[in-house]
């Protein structure tokens, strides 16, 4: 399959019977993987659609659902966040996360165009994706302080880790593209394909930090370990 076997559209109010769908396909992606989703109420998915604020994605074939992900504004709109980006797995590896991210950006764009809009990842893919469209990596401080948007971390399994490290750092991978000042896609393309190795790594150091968190906090409810893991996300160098 590629591209062209998907219709991509803004989803309205004729897609909110496909809400509960995504929602089950969120919460089963995440717990494949074990790593952390904020979590999304059918309602506030259909919310998105009815707002004009989602990508929907539709195998044309059989008009089965295959992909979802929305707009999300923080700090008064100074802040658009691209959230929930999910694929139904019959349809991956077929560059529809990569054309749903393509057009849920024109849409952001179009809808705010001063604001800056970012994204937290795990997933190297998702890197990919943004970095192919000009984002960059950055710390969490340059994204919003908007407490409501940190607070929809709280139902993923990291949050203990964002928390001790006061928001300043946790799994994901902060990106972020400022209309103002900003790359262009193809150097921030190059900058991924350059230092994708780095990434995998780095990913790879902090998943086995979350599983000596994990055990510190099961043997000593916390300590030792814990207290190695929050240096280590300190070394603000790596990030
Ligand atoms: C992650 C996910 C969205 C990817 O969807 P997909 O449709 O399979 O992705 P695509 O086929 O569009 O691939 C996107 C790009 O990433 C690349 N890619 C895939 N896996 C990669 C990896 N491990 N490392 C680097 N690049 C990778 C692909 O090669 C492709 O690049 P290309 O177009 O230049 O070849 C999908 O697997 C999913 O829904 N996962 C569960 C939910 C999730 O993790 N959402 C993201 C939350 S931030």
């Amino acid at each position: 399959m590629n591209q062209n076997d998907f219709l991509i559209i803004t989803a309205n109010a004729t897609h909110v019977d496909f809400a509960q769908i995504i929602c089950d396909e969120y919460e089963s992606s995440a717990k494949a993987r074990g790593t952390g989703i904020a979590k999304r109420s059918p309602d506030y998915v259909k919310q998105k659609m009815l707002e004009g604020k989602a990508i929907i994605a539709f195998e044309r074939a059989t008009g089965i659902w295959a992909g979802f992900c929305y707009i999300e504004t923080w700090s008064h709109g100074e802040y658009v966040a691209n959230s929930g980006l999910i694929v139904a797995p019959p349809y991956s590896k077929a560059g529809l996360a990569k054309a749903i991210k393509q057009e849920i950006f024109k849409l952001s764009r179009k809808l705010y165009p001063e604001a800056k809009i970012f994204g937290l990842t795990t997933g190297l893919a998702v890197m990919k994706i943004n970095s192919d469209l000009g984002y960059e990596p950055v710390t969490y401080s340059e994204l919003t302080q908007d407490d409501a948007f940190w607070a929809g971390c709280k139902s993923c399994v990291n949050y203990d880790i964002l928390m001790s490290k006061e928001r300043k750092n946790c799994m994901c991978t902060a990106m972020l593209y400022d209309p103002k000042d900003h790359y262009e896609p193809q150097e921030t393309a190059q900058a991924f394909r350059e230092k994708k190795g780095i990434y995998e790594r780095w990913m790879r150091i902090k998943k086995r930090w979350r599983d000596l968190f994990d055990r510190d906090k099961e043997k000593t409810g916390g300590g030792g370990t814990l207290a190695a893991a929050k240096r280590m996300f300190s070394l603000r160098s790596l990030w």
